[in-house]
């Protein structure tokens, strides 16, 4: 079957038809698929049926895994994969974290290495909310004046884990503390504001929700000026709206998109998704 590419938003995202990723793709169609990655920024598959076996192994095509630093929502005898789920187990022990990537970001910019890409599994969803929305990083980009291209250039941004783990907790409340161990391992960390793919050489703007400081900034000010540049990036014309079907996949680039998870009735409905997410390298 040969493989079709239809366009999801005006400026990124694309669905791509007549591919089952449960099996191991040919080089031809790997080939067509990641070239519709870097093209896109995000791509959708419908109508999937995944093992977490072939979950993993569709991901490692494109790297080798990144394991999430929270160990409790990392799925039982497979730690490549996370859960994001309102779901309970025995006990009433949550299955997976329920209230996951509710602001915008893009996936482990706390890292010295970010994520290149994160691979989102829809095995159960709502009748309604819950959607993701996405936005383009490299459209946001391109938006800039030449001035502000310039001046961002010249900047860079602290991202820290624990800082957005603990915002989230106290809204939220249902996340445990995070385990000395888990601190330890994601002290801050500065990446370029403006940061070059380094496969499809296009520029886009690389803050987000991890993002807690500007390096040299007074902390009032920076914060500040992360909001103004976080409501510009996410302006409507950037955004692109998923509302899931169970069996959909969709394959995010987080060198250049960030994304944000959207509420729904957790008392009513199950929203049930498994995640990869692959190893980038460092921005520049
Ligand atoms: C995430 O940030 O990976 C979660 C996205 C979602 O559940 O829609």
């Amino acid at each position: 079957m040969t493989i079709e590419i239809r366009s999801l938003h005006d400026s990124f995202g694309a669905e791509v038809i007549g591919v089952d990723l449960s099996r191991p793709l040919d080089a031809e169609e790997f080939a067509t698929v990641h070239r519709a990655h870097l093209d896109h920024g995000i791509i959708l598959f419908r109508d999937q049926e995944l093992t977490p076996a072939q979950h993993k192994a569709f991901s490692r095509r494109f790297g080798p895994p990144e394991i999430h630093v929270v160990s409790w929502y990392r799925l039982p005898d497979h730690p490549e994969i996370i859960v994001v789920s309102n779901k309970k187990g025995a006990e009433g022990k949550p299955l997976g974290l329920e209230d996951a990537g509710r602001y915008w970001h893009s996936d482990m910019s706390y890292l010295p290495t970010p994520a290149l890409g994160s691979i989102l599994y829809a095995v159960e969803v709502p009748p309604t909310g819950g959607a993701t929305m996405f936005a383009s990083m490299h459209a946001a980009f391109d938006a800039l004046t030449p001035e502000r291209k310039e001046s961002l250039s010249k900047m860079r941004a602290v991202h820290h884990f624990g800082s957005r783990w603990y915002r989230e907790k106290d809204k939220a409340g249902i996340r445990p503390p995070m385990t000395k161990e888990e601190e330890e391992k994601t002290p801050p960390v500065d990446h370029p504001i403006i940061r070059t793919h380094p496969e499809n050489g296009r520029k886009s703007i690389y803050t987000g929700g991890f993002t807690m400081g500007v390096v040299g900034m007074a902390q009032d000010e920076a914060l500040e000026f992360l909001d103004d540049l976080d409501a510009f990036m996410t302006q409507p014309q950037f955004v692109y709206t998923h509302e899931w079907r169970a069996g959909d996949v969709v394959f995010w680039d987080n060198r250049c998109t960030m994304h944000h998870a959207t509420v729904y009735d957790a008392q009513k409905h199950t929203r049930h998704m498994h995640r990869t997410t692959i190893k980038g390298d460092k921005p520049f």
